[in-house]
């Protein structure tokens, strides 16, 4: 058996991913970094899956348990984005931000216990600051984000007893290829004007002068590290105020602001 830590990072080829794979790489453990495109950081061993197809997915954990004997650490961060108006939205868009950003990390968790079980270990959700504050016109990305907050926290309890932590993260702006690579529908500008348009400008305007992705990844590190981490964290001291304001303050105030930001 080998005695590094091994850790299973999925969405490792972009982004915050790749920033995670290679800083725990650095950091000593042995890394198995999944994508689609089956690249990543130097020192990571890259696997190529497509994680929304569950039998591969299977495939992917009995093979790193085959070569490895174990699995200390799983960072479930493969996403994708979609936005537009909720009633113009494709069954097809829907399907696919489901499949990726909800079922595809439930069965991730799912197949992960049983390995976690033995070595006490950990599973690192991606959730955003969306799941905890609601971004019009990206409703379906917020709807999925918010699962996987809560998700994570249910489970993280259910585990408790065997000494698996599962945590959530929650990253604000971050510039990665994400915003390019979102998924854009503006159908419905004969009901909704240019609101959508000006909504998701505002995101990907504040997304490419968000933080740089070693910074979300050093959040999932220190999560990997601490003995007793929260369940969950929210990456930067600006959103972290928000998140916490947000929660004090009455709901329709915070709706309000949320309205006039994203959806005026
Ligand atoms: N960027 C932000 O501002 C931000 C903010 C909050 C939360 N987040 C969350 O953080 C996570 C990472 O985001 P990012 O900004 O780093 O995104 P990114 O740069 O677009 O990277 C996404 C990663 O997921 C992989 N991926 C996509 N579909 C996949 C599939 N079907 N199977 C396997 N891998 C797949 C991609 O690789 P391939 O294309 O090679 O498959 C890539 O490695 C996401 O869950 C996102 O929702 C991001």
């Amino acid at each position: 058996m080998n005695d590094k830590k091994v850790a299973v990072v999925f969405g490792a080829s972009k982004g915050i991913g790749f920033a995670t794979a290679e800083l725990f790489a650095s950091k000593g453990y042995k890394v198995y970094g999944v994508s689609r495109s089956g690249t990543s950081a130097e020192g990571v061993t890259a696997i190529s899956a497509d994680i929304t197809d569950f039998s591969r997915l299977n495939e992917v954990y009995e093979n790193i348990y085959a070569a490895e004997g174990k699995i200390d650490v799983v960072v479930n961060n493969a996403g994708l984005g979609i936005s537009g108006a909720v009633e113009f939205t494709t069954d097809e868009q829907v399907a696919k931000i489901l499949s990726l950003n909800f079922s595809a990390l439930e069965k991730s968790c799912r197949l992960a216990a049983k390995y976690l079980r033995e070595t006490k270990g950990k599973i690192i959700n991606l959730s955003s600051v969306a799941g905890a504050l609601p971004i019009p016109f990206q409703s379906y990305y917020t709807a999925t984000k918010a699962a996987v907050l809560e998700f994570s926290r249910a489970y993280n309890l259910e585990l408790r007893p065997y000494g698996v932590k599962v945590c959530a993260v929650l990253p604000g702006d971050t510039k990665t290829a994400f915003t390019a690579s979102r998924d854009k529908n503006e159908l419905g500008a004969e009901v909704y004007g240019d609101r959508i348009k000006r909504s998701v400008s505002r995101m990907e305007r504040d997304e490419t002068h968000g933080v740089a992705p070693i910074k979300v990844a050093k959040v999932v590190y220190s999560l990997a590290k601490a003995k007793n981490p929260k369940p969950y964290k929210v990456v930067g001291f600006g959103y972290k105020f928000l998140v916490v304001l947000a929660r004090l303050l009455p709901t329709r105030l915070v709706d309000y602001i949320l309205y006039s930001m994203y959806a005026k």
